[in-house]
């Protein structure tokens, strides 16, 4: 036997492509139906609360139509994998017509509804898609409202969806509700050739653009009105150490599994360990985890020799007279020992033996060592790293550092779990202490696609070239591991949202609240306007937004930035924004009734109420202040208006809350009514000015509006 040679693993790998597994037997408790219709409903899934793990679980079968079908909920499933812990449900097609008869839009809208139950909508399975000609459509989650507008100024290409005719949207992770709204601002109602406008969650596998949506209701009827989606499920959301300890409720009972964190949102779920297969949720031994027999797969487990299994894995040996070159592949002995003729001579002096042995461990050590310098290499190319390196050269930018891997593991002590600050929704954030006692905070990104790999040299180098008092410093980077590292500044005092919402009522006063709206501002306002090109931060949230010693803001996280101009797809992210500062309320509230779920629209109505006082946070809401508070809510309104346009700059915003921040400071000017507006520059400004952070953009003629407000 010698050793495997790296260079020939590729064969294996293409070998095994196209492999397509069935999912593991059906295994259910004793007495229980395990199918209903042609679907398959294996354990923690049952047909009654008694055979499924718990209530979450628990799956109606009812016949539609003559034929027995699984729900769950309101939702007909269509299959269920328990090796990949995915459900496949069928959406209903949300849609707007214009009706020529009445002359009105006619629409129809559909919400899905997953709160408090195991499943999350998979971000990596589908999309939102919008269809129609001049038709605009979000989705509403609990902190987000993503959408895209889909026009046919282009014309329509089958199976793409990139604006002309289609448009899409990437899912977040961890996402339970779902709403769907058509903007009012856009419709068909001019537009003779096409009468309707759809938007879906739906699996982007199955998902194929035809141009015959267009002019007919063919989407719609292709699907019968239903789309499938891919669920992502969960046992329970503890972690998998807080579901250890309760073992008579723990779920991976099956004897080799193992327990899995969720990757989308809190929650575990478990799976057979490697080289076993079967239902890791059943003690049964022959419906449990089993090993595989890899001999009787030679697609998935190549072996061309003598083929052994073994409890977990499974051995492959050539026969006699031949050498094994690598897992699998086998060739006669004088091919490996003409490579080595060299060795001959040596061989038979055990002197000479041992120096063989030396020199072959070190040139095996020295091969490892460039095979990992390479793929460093690589991965430093892949992000962008070169590009990073030239402009940096050229431009001869001292506080940019590019960090080695070992620097970073040193100073986080190797990603120490007791130095996370936090988890973003693009990374892990740990904190750091360098060589020079520099702290700083690093943030390992999740994994990224392709696209947003080529950019990300690029993005990164823009935001190094920020100098910005509030926002937050990138002082570097790290390329050469698989997923880049960003290194920052550390910023001490929290998050705003620990602030506002974590003290236990700590006395804010309405000139700090201010003063951090508009240094918030300042650095939106900055980013809108003077960095070149604008960059649209994306996500402004209260969490977003770190305070440093002396509770000055910081805005954090852009990886949800997108520098303007766009590509064609017209891509609108709408975070929604409100008015944590004033109000101290969570930003969504779904217990709440339908019109006040979001504080935003909380806000909205209470103004239309008059009834300011109920929402603003009782520690800022006296006398003194009220005349403030009703400037600032009035900006607020105009910061919430839907419509970019009816929305005030960033800048603008900045500058109002500036002054008004400095009258606060220097009541003085209340008494005296001339100073005071020569302090402002501007008597208009105490029917506009407001606090909020809100910024419109227009690009190409497409607008991105980046509604994100108040924090
Ligand atoms: C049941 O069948 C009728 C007639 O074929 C059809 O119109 C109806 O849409 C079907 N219902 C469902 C839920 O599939
Ligand atoms: C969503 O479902 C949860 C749990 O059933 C419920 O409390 C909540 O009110 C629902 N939300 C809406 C908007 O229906
Ligand atoms: C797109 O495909 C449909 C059939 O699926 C066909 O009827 C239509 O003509 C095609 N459109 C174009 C532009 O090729
Ligand atoms: C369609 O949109 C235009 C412009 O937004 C608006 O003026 C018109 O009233 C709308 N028509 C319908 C039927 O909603
Ligand atoms: C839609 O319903 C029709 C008749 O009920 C059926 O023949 C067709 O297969 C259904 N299509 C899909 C995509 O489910
Ligand atoms: C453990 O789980 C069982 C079954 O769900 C439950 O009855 C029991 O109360 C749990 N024990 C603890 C300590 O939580
Ligand atoms: C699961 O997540 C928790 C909290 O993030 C972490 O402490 C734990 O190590 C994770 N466990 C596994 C098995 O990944
Ligand atoms: C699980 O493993 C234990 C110990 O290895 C063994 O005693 C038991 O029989 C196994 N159970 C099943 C169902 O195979
Ligand atoms: C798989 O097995 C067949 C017959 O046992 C053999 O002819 C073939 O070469 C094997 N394929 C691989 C990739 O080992």
């Amino acid at each position: 036997m010698t050793k495997p040679l790296p260079s020939t693993i590729l064969l294996i790998c293409v070998s095994a492509i196209g492999m397509v597994a069935a999912d593991v037997p059906v295994a259910g408790r004793p007495g229980c139906q395990m199918r209903c219709g042609d679907v398959d409903i294996p354990f923690p899934f049952g047909i009654g609360d008694d055979c499924a793990i718990h209530h979450g679980f628990n799956i109606i079968c009812k016949p539609v139509n003559g034929t027995k079908r699984p729900f769950k909920g309101p939702f007909e499933v269509t299959k269920i994998s328990v090796r990949d812990a995915k459900a496949w449900m069928k959406m209903r097609i949300s849609w707007q017509c214009y009706d020529s008869a009445s002359s009105k839009m006619k629409e129809w809208v559909d919400f899905q509804n997953f709160t408090y139950t195991p499943f999350r909508f998979s971000y990596e399975d589908n999309k939102i898609f919008i269809i129609g000609c001049n038709t605009m459509a979000y989705m509403r989650g609990v902190s987000y409202v993503i959408g895209c507008l889909s026009t046919c100024s282009d014309q329509p290409k089958n199976g793409s969806c990139s604006g002309a005719g289609c448009c899409s949207v990437d899912v977040p992770p961890d996402l339970g509700y779902l709403e769907a709204y058509f903007n009012k601002d856009y419709n068909t109602s001019e537009i003779s050739y096409s009468s309707c406008g759809y938007v879906v969650v739906m699996e982007k596998a199955v998902f194929s653009y035809s141009t015959t949506y267009i002019p007919s209701t063919n989407f719609w009827d292709d699907y019968n009105g239903t789309v499938p989606a891919v669920m992502d499920w969960i046992i329970t959301w503890e972690t998998c150490e807080e579901a250890k300890t309760n073992m008579s409720s723990y779920a991976c009972v099956s004897n080799n599994s193992e327990c899995l964190n969720s990757t989308n949102g809190r929650g575990y779920r478990c799976k057979c360990s490697k080289g076993f297969d079967g239902n890791p949720y059943v003690k049964d031994g022959l419906l449990g985890c089993r090993d595989i027999n890899e001999c009787l797969d030679n697609t998935t487990y190549p072996c061309a020799g003598i083929c052994e299994n073994t409890i977990g894995s499974y051995k492959c040996s050539c026969p006699q007279g031949q050498n094994e070159l690598a897992r699998g592949v086998c060739v006669p002995d004088q091919k490996i020992q003409k490579s080595q003729a060299w060795v001959m001579p040596v061989v038979g002096a055990s002197v000479g033996f041992v120096i063989l042995v030396i020199m072959a461990t070190c040139s095996y050590l020295i091969r490892e060592r460039r095979k990992l310098q390479h793929i460093k290499q690589k991965y430093f190319k892949l992000h962008g790293g070169l590009l990073l390196f030239q402009e940096m050269n050229s431009n001869e930018r001292k506080s940019f550092t590019i960090f080695s891997e070992a620097e970073l593991q040193h100073a986080t002590n190797k990603f120490d779990k007791n130095q996370i600050l936090g988890h973003g929704g693009h990374g892990t954030v740990y904190k750091g202490l360098l060589k020079d006692n520099t702290e700083i905070a690093v943030k390992k990104c999740m994994t990224m696609d392709e696209q947003h790999k080529k950019e990300f040299g690029k993005e990164m180098l823009i935001l190094s070239q920020i100098n910005h008092i509030n926002i937050v410093k990138l002082l570097g980077c790290c390329l050469e591991v698989q997923v880049p590292m960003l290194v920052y500044e550390f910023i001490p005092n929290g998050t705003l949202s620990n602030l506002i919402h974590g003290n236990h009522g700590q006395h804010i006063s309405l000139v700090t609240r201010l003063r951090i709206a508009h240094e918030s501002a300042e650095a939106l306002a900055y980013l809108h306007s003077y960095a070149s090109p604008p960059i649209i931060h994306g996500d402004v949230k209260s969490s977003n937004i770190l305070l440093d010693v002396n509770f000055m803001a910081k805005v954090s996280d852009f990886g949800a930035s997108i520098l303007a101009p766009l590509d064609k797809s017209q891509l609108v992210t709408l975070v929604q924004g409100t008015w944590e500062l004033l109000t101290r309320k969570n930003v969504f509230n779904l217990d709440a009734p339908e019109n006040e779920k979001s504080l935003s629209m909380r806000f909205l109505s209470a103004m239309k109420e008059n009834k300011l006082e109920n929402i603003l946070d009782d520690q800022i809401s006296n006398e003194e202040n009220m005349e403030f508070l009703e400037e600032v809510v009035d900006l607020a309104k105009q910061c919430l208006a839907m419509c970019g346009e009816d929305r005030p700059s960033m800048k603008k915003v900045a500058e109002k809350l500036d002054r008004l921040v400095k009258v606060m400071q220097h009541p003085w000017t209340q008494q005296n009514p001339e100073e005071l507006e020569s302090l402002l520059g501007e008597s208009s400004y105490i029917i506009s000015s407001g606090a909020s952070s809100t910024g419109n953009f227009s690009i190409e003629k497409k607008v991105v509006k980046d509604l994100a407000s108040g924090r």
